[in-house]
């Protein structure tokens, strides 16, 4: 795979470029933008990063779909971000047309390509950007999965003052205030969490890991970026090693979870393919109840965008 295009050049797509092109592991990087040159100068910036930190992904920016042309994987992140006190489902009317629109214009430059969704809502862009794209599922998935884990670890490094390196963790669900971080299959160096966290204070962790992109909000006004452009590239890189690794992506399911139709987080082995698997994890019954309330939130606003009638 040679050739990554990344949709959208504001925080969160710039940061996407950048962190890809610091790993070296694709020949050319495209970022566009609707905004006349903005992602010009985004990627000549990343670019004349490349002598100092040493990489040779070719960095290009355009406003014109003609240069995505034969891209092997897509990120979309094009759309508006959340501003204080609104949620993520608010950004549905805005974003669902930007993310048919950009899905059908790269479909006309790329026949088969990869398309990884990080606009918001993330499931529901996700099932917009298939039906926009009539890939076949496992090529369309979105990006909520390794952020929403990846706070859930930072915060619990925190707490138990141990490297974020050890700490591994599944969480499954929509990205909303529904997702459902799973403590059962939360381990630091391999030993079980609640062996080392008394309950209250997992419990406070969780909490605030559901509500972690609101935090931020709240603090800088707009959304995260560097999680959230870090979690990207990473799904990239996997895609182009496939290497065989798994992450909770939300993912086209189809009776998995007793759920189909939708896209839900879920955790998925990604490959040269997109979604290569995804794992079946046995779920207790409380497990099962919060996934299920996180399904049907996903599902309501799916339905809001059917109603849009865009695609
Ligand atoms: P931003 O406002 O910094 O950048 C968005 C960019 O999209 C802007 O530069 C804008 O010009 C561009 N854009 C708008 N319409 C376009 C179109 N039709 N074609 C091409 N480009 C277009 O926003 P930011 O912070 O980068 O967030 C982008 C999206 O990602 C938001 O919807 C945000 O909610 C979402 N997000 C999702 C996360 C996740 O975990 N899935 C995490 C963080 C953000
Ligand atoms: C986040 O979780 C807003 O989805 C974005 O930071």
């Amino acid at each position: 795979m040679s050739k990554v295009t990344v949709v959208g050049a504001g925080n969160v797509g710039a940061t996407v470029a950048n962190v890809l092109a610091h790993k070296d592991i694709v020949k050319d990087i495209v970022l566009l933008d609707i905004k006349g040159d903005f992602a010009k100068g985004k990627a000549l910036d990343s670019w004349q990063q490349a002598p100092i930190d040493y990489y040779s992904s070719r960095l290009t920016g355009t406003s014109d779909y003609k240069d995505t042309k034969g891209s092997d994987i897509v990120v979309i992140t094009a759309g508006i971000p959340r501003r204080p006190g609104m949620s993520r489902d608010d950004l549905i009317s805005t974003n669902a047309k930007i993310v048919v629109s950009v899905t059908q214009s790269i479909l006309k430059y790329s026949k088969n390509p990869i398309i990884i969704v990080v606009s918001n809502p993330l499931d529901v862009m996700a099932y917009a950007a298939l039906k926009a794209s009539k890939l076949k599922p496992h090529r369309v998935f979105g990006m909520a999965g390794i952020l929403d884990t990846a706070r859930y670890r930072a915060f619990l490094a925190s707490e138990l003052d141990v490297s974020p390196k050890d700490i591994q963790a599944v969480l499954m669900g929509g990205h909303g205030d529904t997702m459902v971080p799973l403590p059962r299959f939360t381990t630091v160096a391999g030993i079980p969490v609640t062996d080392m966290i008394a309950k209250s204070k997992l419990n406070k962790i969780i909490k605030r890991t559901k509500s972690g992109g609101g935090e931020l909000v709240k603090l800088m006004g707009t959304s995260a970026w560097y999680a959230p452009g870090a979690a990207a590239a990473q799904m990239v890189e996997s895609i182009v090693k496939d290497d065989g690794r798994i992450f909770p992506c939300s993912a086209w399911l189809t009776g998995e979870y007793g759920k189909k139709d939708m896209y839900l987080g879920v955790p998925c082995q990604l490959g040269k393919e997109g979604v290569k698997k995804i794992i079946s994890l046995k779920l207790n019954r409380e497990e099962k109840k919060l996934l299920n309330t996180s399904a049907k939130a996903v599902s309501g606003v799916i339905n809001d965008f059917k109603a849009m009638k865009l695609v």
